[in-house]
């Protein structure tokens, strides 16, 4: 099978296809054939290895794994013996090492896509939504008619967060460039705040919960917008430099919030059946969907991850495989 692989971190110059065995899959997994495969920032992180903190698990001078890609839909071809949720010729999406090829094997992340959407709006799903909904639901503890403010609302995670924070029921104020303006409106949020032209801590608004994706913005300045009790979840920020990244911008805001009533938690989305399930549901139920920006055919990989690394996507960068 072909594969999107890299010898060693540096740019997506650094990607090729190279031609591996078709894996088999064992009792517990299952073989999906792969139609679109997704790219996220951490996927970026993993090629790169911009982050030498982060290459402690994945190989400090090299990569212990040259795969790439983790979120995928496609087609079930096999299933181990214990494998009962799909079977084969079941349409799916999931997540798993290795999605930039045109087999994956899969043991847990995986379940039915949703019948109305195409592998391309299935493939852009994973990651960026079960992020959206976890943080949301589970760690920002949004209820119907709590105000949610969601910094970086255009990109992957914003655009699924601004609809599932509307589906829970809350009245959600997004933060976004002005070129996706209109796109953030359409998606549901009650206000959009062009952040080139406005800053949204100077507006007198407040909030229970600041989803900040971007991490553009201090703690000092989100303490602002916070109702006295609200809560700030970290989700994303700036690249920044190569020994503490995004890492600086989350201790921060944290030990900025030991001081004040306000929280300020930064979590990590894992991928669980329930959840990509849960998904699923608000698809068909007509309340999720996904935003594909752009595609690009398995063997240009590199050219979605130039995209993605610019840092401005208007929803999600999509292969086709
Ligand atoms: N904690 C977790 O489990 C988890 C999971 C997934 C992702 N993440 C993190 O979340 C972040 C975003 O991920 P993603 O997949 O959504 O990335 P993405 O698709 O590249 O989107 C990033 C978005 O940030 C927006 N942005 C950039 N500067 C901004 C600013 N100053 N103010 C407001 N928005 C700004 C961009 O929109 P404009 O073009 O409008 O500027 C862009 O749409 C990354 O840092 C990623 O590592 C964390």
């Amino acid at each position: 099978m072909k594969a999107m692989v890299r010898n060693r971190y540096g740019p997506p110059d650094v990607i090729e296809a190279a031609d591996l065995d078709k894996p088999e899959p064992s009792e517990d997994e299952v073989l999906v054939r792969v139609h679109a495969a997704s790219v996220n920032p951490a996927d970026w992180y993993g090629l790169t290895g911009w982050l030498y903190l982060f290459r402690f698990p994945t190989g400090l001078f090299k990569p212990k794994s040259n795969r790439l890609g983790t979120d995928f839909a496609g087609v079930v071809e096999a299933v181990g013996s214990s494998i009962t949720h799909v079977s084969p010729g079941d349409e799916v999406y999931g997540g798993r090492n290795g999605a930039l090829a045109e087999y994956v094997v899969v043991k847990n992340a995986v379940v039915p896509k949703p019948a109305g959407l195409t592998f391309e709006e299935a493939a852009a799903m994973p990651t960026a939504a079960i992020t959206a909904l976890q943080g949301l639901r589970d760690k920002g503890g949004l209820e119907p008619g709590h105000r949610v403010l969601i910094n970086g609302a255009s990109g992957g995670v914003g655009t699924f967060a601004v609809q599932i924070a509307r589906a829970l029921g809350a009245h959600v104020t997004a933060v976004c460039s002005t070129g996706k303006v209109d796109l953030i409106r359409s998606l549901g949020a009650d206000e959009v705040i062009d952040y080139t032209s406005e800053d949204f801590t100077r507006r007198g608004q407040r909030y229970d919960l600041v989803f900040d994706v971007a991490g553009s913005r201090s703690w000092r300045a989100l303490k602002r917008v916070l109702e006295p009790h609200g809560k700030l979840l970290i989700v994303g920020g700036p690249k920044g430099g190569r020994i503490l990244g995004p890492i600086r911008g989350i201790f921060g805001k944290r030990i900025g919030a030991m001081f004040s009533r306000r929280s300020a938690t930064f979590f990590i989305a894992r991928f669980n059946r329930p959840d990509l399930e849960t998904l699923a549901g608000m698809v068909d139920a007509g309340q999720v969907k996904p935003v594909v920006d752009k595609t690009w055919p398995l063997v240009e990989t590199a050219d979605a991850f130039r995209y993605l690394g610019e840092g401005h996507a208007r929803g999600k960068a999509v292969v086709t495989v």
